[in-house]
């Protein structure tokens, strides 16, 4: 296996940053392709808690790699605090972090564009993370956005913030009524510039090296499928691809270099934000789910919405992705529950759908066709062997394996790295 790819399934938060965690003791390097800091990957182990927004999660497994590709968007302070909480707690990333120096630039002016414009669209606001993430996407694709390469080169950086910076404030006056926040960015930059300076890499190059060596190299996956921007559900979706194709482009390797692909779910469905969300419930189960699972926001706090596992979803991403094999996370929050509800497809006023809409107004409009299955009653909070499983999880998993004709390779049941386990003889123990 040269590249295996970690993607979410559903709308971010499926618990990537353990699965990446655990499987990249047997990575040697472990790469982030798209996304920024609006990502927030929890990993859990003896007794510490980390919240990895830019840096892959590989940086807490001693001795492996970690890169930003291209396709981030890094914001220079976010990456120096995150750098520096990481070396605080053991975990310098001096000779092990690479940072693209084609990923573009975060400023924050893009922070400021993006309160400003989701102000303006009041209640059908997306509710982004705030991080500027939007605003940087666009620059990029508008082909004015500054990347690594122009912090590095200090003959033209300030030259060519102080163009942009212009024009910023000429669109921030005449848009908002305010003028651009710009003191002392230049000064700032350049200093993150010298501080990132010694992590900058062509780190296409040296991924494409390291799979013609024979390395193993483990992509991490941010958002997830719903959130893509041209296969989720625009416009409540992030700025960038953050399904599997977005890999390729994102970190500069060839489609044939990737040659396993794990795709990741909850036991059920989350999504923080705006936007369309079939199998939602209602306020009173939601917020009991929300207790169990924990299901706050790891970057901002802000409580998820909860609904049931929603096979026509995980169907769409299984295409669009093409997952091999499923990893199943927080079955354990299920753990009292008596019954639980499984979305199988939808009806739109009363025909079955057999593709996504591409739409908001169809799929706030679709009814979501169920199955109710028995739940088991009983603990599998951090279980390791899956003998242990109660049957009527193994069930549970059966008929998701069965309805999207995809394996499950993987079954996590509680926060912690220990509480994970492998399903012997599938695709993804073979990976390892
Ligand atoms: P990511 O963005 O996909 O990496 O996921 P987040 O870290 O944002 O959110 C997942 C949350 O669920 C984190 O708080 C994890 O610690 C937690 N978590 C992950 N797997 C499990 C699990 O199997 N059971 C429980 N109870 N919590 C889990
Ligand atoms: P991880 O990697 C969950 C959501 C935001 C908002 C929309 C657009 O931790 O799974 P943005 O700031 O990207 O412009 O916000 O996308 N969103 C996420 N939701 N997990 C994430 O990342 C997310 N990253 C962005 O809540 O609805
Ligand atoms: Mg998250």
């Amino acid at each position: 296996m040269a590249a295996v790819l970690i993607v979410g399934a559903q709308w971010g938060d499926e618990g990537k940053g353990k699965v990446v965690d655990y499987l990249a003791q047997s990575f040697d390097v472990v790469a982030r392709y798209s996304g920024g800091h609006n990502a927030g990957h929890t990993v859990i182990f003896n007794g510490h808690r980390f919240i990895l927004q830019l840096i892959p999660c590989g940086i807490l497994r001693p001795g492996k790699l970690a890169v930003i590709g291209a396709g981030v968007v890094v914001d220079p302070a976010a990456l120096v605090a995150e750098m520096d909480a990481l070396s605080k707690a053991g975990y310098d990333a001096t000779g092990r972090l690479f940072l693209s120096n084609r990923a573009h630039l975060i400023f924050p002016y893009h922070r400021q564009m993006e309160i400003a414009a989701e102000a303006a669209r009041g209640a059908s606001k997306i509710g982004t993370t705030s991080r500027g993430i939007g605003p940087t996407y666009e620059d990029k694709m508008s082909r004015r956005g500054l990347r690594v390469c122009d912090l590095m080169n200090t003959a033209c950086f300030r030259e060519k913030l102080g163009r942009l910076a212009a024009e910023k404030d000429a669109i921030c006056r005449a848009a908002f009524g305010k003028p651009l926040e710009i003191s002392g960015i230049v000064e700032q930059y350049e200093k993150y510039g010298e501080r990132l300076r010694p992590f900058v890499a062509d780190t296409s190059a040296l991924l494409n090296r390291m799979i013609a060596e024979g390395k193993r190299v483990l992509l991490e996956g941010a958002q997830g499928t719903m959130l893509d921007i041209d296969h989720g559900t625009y416009p409540f979706v992030t700025s960038s691809n953050s399904t599997a194709g977005g890999a390729c482009t994102g970190l500069g390797l060839p489609p044939h270099s990737i040659t396993g692909v794990a795709g990741i779910t909850k036991a059920y469905t989350t999504r923080v934000g705006g936007g369309p969300f079939p199998t939602e419930m209602p306020d009173l189960e939601a917020r009991d789910l929300r207790e169990r699972g924990k299901e706050f926001g790891a970057v901002t706090g802000r409580p998820r919405r909860c609904g049931w596992l929603d096979l026509a979803m995980l169907r769409y991403a299984v295409q669009i992705n093409g997952i091999d094999s499923l990893v199943v996370t927080k079955l354990d929050v299920f753990d009292a529950q008596r019954e639980i509800q499984v979305c199988t497809g939808y009806r739109y006023k009363g025909t079955p759908l057999t593709e996504m809409p591409p739409d908001v107004e169809t799929l706030e409009n679709v009814t979501p066709e169920y199955r109710t299955l028995p739940g088991w009653m009983a603990p599998t909070s951090g279980l390791k062997d899956p003998g242990a499983l109660p049957g009527a999880a193994r069930d549970y998993l059966k008929f998701i394996s069965d309805a999207l004709g995809v394996e499950i390779g993987m079954i996590s049941t509680g926060p912690e790295r220990e509480a994970t386990f492998l399903l012997p003889g599938t695709k993804l123990a073979s990976w390892l």
